[in-house]
């Protein structure tokens, strides 16, 4: 019998003299999700960089899960939060990221939870792209509860910072159709290897969770779970053991 993985592959497939797949687009989403009354916080950012090439990063990558309990500063945050969320370049009407995206339509929207960041407090943050700002989605420690949404991972608590990836489906599913889904998971997939990279660049540890509780991750975040739901997290913090 045909599981439910394998209809999703066969439905969303492209075939030849066949259209692609097409679905009830629930809403037109704003191309910017954004907090309108939300505190702001304005990330510093300097464009010019230290440490190793491409290569001597990739090979030093690797999960790391144990973290001391050491804060980090404002400014490696918003290397973090580039490396997945900012504008590399803007040209004909689009605003290219760091990271790519299926039809440049960049369905993933980035929180992050504040654990132990110099000059910011904990809480739960929005990434606005075109301003680079935080928005502060809910002040105070929500670690404890997420840890418990990461089914205990307890990463997630000891972790100066943890990055959450949500997809607004209809961003993608408008011009996609169901195929849309098949392009979210591989987006969110270079959101992580992006994080995991800026990471160890600045001799941080990273890992990324894919081992979460829906449910309890968008009850965090505010968000619905339909129109927008979490598809992805990732970790980081100052490793326990060193490189
Ligand atoms: C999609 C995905 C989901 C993952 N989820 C988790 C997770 O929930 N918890 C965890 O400890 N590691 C998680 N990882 C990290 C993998 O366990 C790790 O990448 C793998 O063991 C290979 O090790 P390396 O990253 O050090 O090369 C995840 C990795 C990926 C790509």
């Amino acid at each position: 019998m045909e599981t439910l993985g394998e209809k999703f592959q066969r439905e969303t497939k492209y075939r030849r003299g066949k259209k692609p797949p097409s679905s009830r687009v629930l809403s037109y989403p704003e191309e910017f999700k954004r907090y309108a009354q939300a505190p702001v916080v304005r990330l510093p950012f300097l464009q010019e960089g230290t440490g190793p090439g491409v290569w001597g990063v990739m090979i030093q990558r690797r999960s790391i899960r144990d973290f001391l309990p050491e804060e980090i500063s404002l400014e490696t945050l918003a290397r973090l939060v580039w490396s997945v969320g900012g504008i590399r370049e803007r040209q004909g009407g689009f605003l290219f990221r760091m990271v790519p995206s299926a039809g440049a339509l960049y369905p993933l929207e980035t929180y992050i939870m504040a654990n132990r960041v110099k000059g910011l407090g904990k809480g739960v943050y929005h990434l606005y792209v075109p301003t680079f700002s935080l928005e502060i989605v809910a002040a105070g420690d929500r670690s404890e509860a997420l840890t418990r949404a990461a089914l205990g991972q307890g990463m997630i608590s000891q972790a100066a910072v943890v990055f959450l990836w949500t997809a607004v489906i209809d961003r993608c599913r408008l011009k996609y159709g169901e195929r849309a889904f098949r392009y979210i998971y591989l987006d969110a997939g270079h959101m992580g290897q992006n994080l995991y990279l800026a990471a160890t660049a600045m001799e941080l540890g990273c890992c990324t969770v894919g081992a979460l509780f829906d449910d309890e991750v968008n009850e965090i975040l505010g968000v619905d779970g339909r129109e927008e739901t979490i598809i992805y997290m990732g970790v980081v913090g100052v490793p326990a053991s060193g490189r």
